[in-house]
């Protein structure tokens, strides 16, 4: 295929052809994606995967459009999402708009995501009437972490369930390409994956959802801080960096990097001899 995956492309999607997603922060991280993904999400997640933050809140508009534009520069078949920021549209649909505005216009991405549910509908409709495609985000909401006390699975009281099940209609209903469903429990999330109009991307939810989503760092070891029982790791490359760097680190130590071979011109005999 050479036409880049678009939002359209992606609201047509089953679960017979599932979503492919995961995130990217990196020009080389989005060029590793692009030719297995789908949908890459430039996720607000990097403050904490990136930038060693305790959560999202912190992630300004800045950072998310150099991220989505490294991403872009290393992406070109792929739908690329990016994130908005805490504080970059809550506030007012034109707030949102002006902001998602921003990123669409400098970063040259596809689509935003924002989270919340009812209350971000209104929203949601007001940038996708205007020409900005908009990815849902429910259930657990990570800039929600101080209000859902903690980084919680979410809708294990019915009150709750129905709150997620009502949040996820209304922002398919405002005209949503597709909902990314976090750290639900199971039987819900399947629940909402075959009713809802627009697909369903999980992340921590259901086999049973139109799409996956993961970062990238947690499938491939790079993050250790705190990995939620969704992740399936499929790589360890922490653990190969951490090799590669005490290599690095003995070798230098012991003159034996550089060799002449990483060396400009004829190196003197005895050159990796210590000096001094
Ligand atoms: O910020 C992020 O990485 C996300 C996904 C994990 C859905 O929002
Ligand atoms: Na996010």
């Amino acid at each position: 295929r050479d036409r880049r995956i678009s939002t359209k492309d992606i609201s047509a999607r089953s679960a017979d052809d599932p979503i492919v997603a995961l995130t990217a922060y990196t020009m080389p991280m989005a060029k590793l994606l692009d030719p297995h993904c789908d949908l890459i999400l430039v996720g607000d997640s990097l403050g904490m995967v990136v930038y060693g933050l305790d959560s999202t809140l912190g992630v300004t508009l800045d950072m998310m459009i150099a991220h989505g534009q490294a991403v872009m520069r290393g992406a070109s078949r792929a739908c690329v999402v990016v994130d908005m920021p805490f504080g970059s549209y809550q506030e007012s649909r034109e707030i949102a708009f002006r902001n998602a505005a921003r990123i669409m216009a400098e970063t040259g991405c596809a689509a935003v995501k924002l989270e919340g549910g009812v209350e971000m509908a209104e929203t949601v409709a007001f940038l996708v009437a205007r020409g900005i495609p908009v990815l849902g985000h429910v259930g657990l909401k990570p800039q929600s972490v101080h209000s859902h006390g903690g980084f919680r699975v979410q809708g294990r009281d019915e009150a709750m369930a129905e709150a997620i099940r009502r949040d996820a209609e209304a922002i398919a209903a405002a005209g949503a390409f597709a909902v990314v469903l976090e750290g639900t429990v199971e039987p819900l999330a399947r629940a909402i994956a075959a009713d809802l109009a627009a697909p369903v991307i999980g992340i921590g939810a259901t086999p049973a959802a139109q799409g996956q989503i993961l970062v990238s760092e947690d499938i491939l070891g790079l993050y250790g801080e705190f990995t939620p029982k969704f992740v399936k790791r499929y790589a360890d490359l922490g653990a190969a960096a951490a090799e590669a760097i005490a290599a690095y680190a003995r070798e230098v130590r012991a003159h034996q990097f550089p060799a002449p071979e990483h060396c400009f011109g004829v190196v003197p005999a005895k050159a990796s001899a210590k000096v001094k």
